[in-house]
């Protein structure tokens, strides 16, 4: 699919209009003051992927993390795990993001919990990004790698804005040893969209573009009974808490995450965190 075509699809399929709104309908319904609210407060519906905050904080933990770090957030989405680094370990983080409508929310959102001056959010795309030469401490990136493509063109991007020295810290569902994918699943409605690699191929890759591995962790067993909650409580016949991912998924919610729950047992896709060091 050619790179317009598939910004477009990318957008349809994450940015549905009104979802600034429907956030703050949900914070309201929760009987949250909008006046003090939080990164945390966020989080239930800002960290979309596998283990939400509790995965951003564990990954955090072993990523070496520090108070004035020049942080890059790769597929920031709405800005869960950019505002919980800068508010947890005093980061300044630039978000870079496909979805228009995300960066447009990410930063609403920020600027609701008053963080706008240590997290900002900038439009664009991963495999070509606006950056110069070692402009970052560390390259953080959360589930964002499902939906490209050209992996390899990915990890030289960030190995060149990476200072040398510096780190790239991810958390990525790769393939697992089954296939297919059971479909839709909340990166993708189809197919088409979805570029996973096994973990052996993922590693290959990041050691072409100049990387070497310090923590490569298979996270899966840790995650999946959590994740099946989540899946249960969206199928709840009361309906999921106000606010939550699937005010993003939209009314497909349900099946996709039930689909997760289904490729996480029947080893479809394995969920890896990992932290790589700029050779
Ligand atoms: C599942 S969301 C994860 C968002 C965020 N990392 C988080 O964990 O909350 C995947 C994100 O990757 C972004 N993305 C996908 N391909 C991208 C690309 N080529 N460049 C920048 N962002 C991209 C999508 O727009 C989406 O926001």
């Amino acid at each position: 699919m050619a790179e317009d075509n598939f910004e477009s699809t990318l957008n349809t399929h994450y940015g549905r209009k009104g979802l600034g709104d429907r956030i703050i309908a949900a914070l309201k319904e929760t009987g949250k003051d909008l006046d003090a609210i939080t990164a945390d407060d966020l989080s239930p519906v800002a960290e979309f992927h596998i283990g939400g905050q509790g995965a951003t904080l564990q990954l955090a933990q072993s990523a070496g993390m520090g108070a004035g770090m020049r942080v890059l957030d790769v597929g920031s989405g709405l800005g869960g795990p950019a505002r919980t680094i800068a508010q947890h370990y005093g980061c300044k983080v630039t978000g870079l993001d496909l979805t228009e409508e995300f960066c447009r929310v990410a930063t609403m959102l920020t600027e609701l919990c008053g963080m706008q001056e240590r997290v900002v959010f900038m439009h664009g795309n991963a495999l070509d990004m606006p950056f110069d030469d070692s402009s970052f401490d560390l390259v953080w990136t959360q589930q964002a790698g499902m939906n490209i493509e050209n992996k390899l063109r990915l990890y030289q991007e960030v190995h060149r804005v990476l200072a040398v020295g510096g780190r790239l810290v991810f958390q990525e569902v790769l393939c697992g040893p089954e296939t297919p994918l059971h479909l839709p699943v909340p990166w993708a409605s189809e197919g088409s969209m979805s570029f996973l690699r096994p973990p052996d191929v993922t590693r290959d890759l990041l050691a072409q573009a100049g990387f070497r591995e310090m923590i490569w962790h298979d996270v899966t067993a840790q995650y999946v009974d959590e994740y099946r909650k989540l899946a249960a409580q969206t199928a709840d016949p009361g309906g999921p808490p106000p606010l939550g991912i699937h005010l993003i998924l939209g009314p497909e919610a349900g099946q996709m995450r039930r689909n997760v729950v289904r490729n996480l047992e029947e080893q479809r896709i394995v969920l890896i965190q990992g932290v790589l060091k700029k050779a």
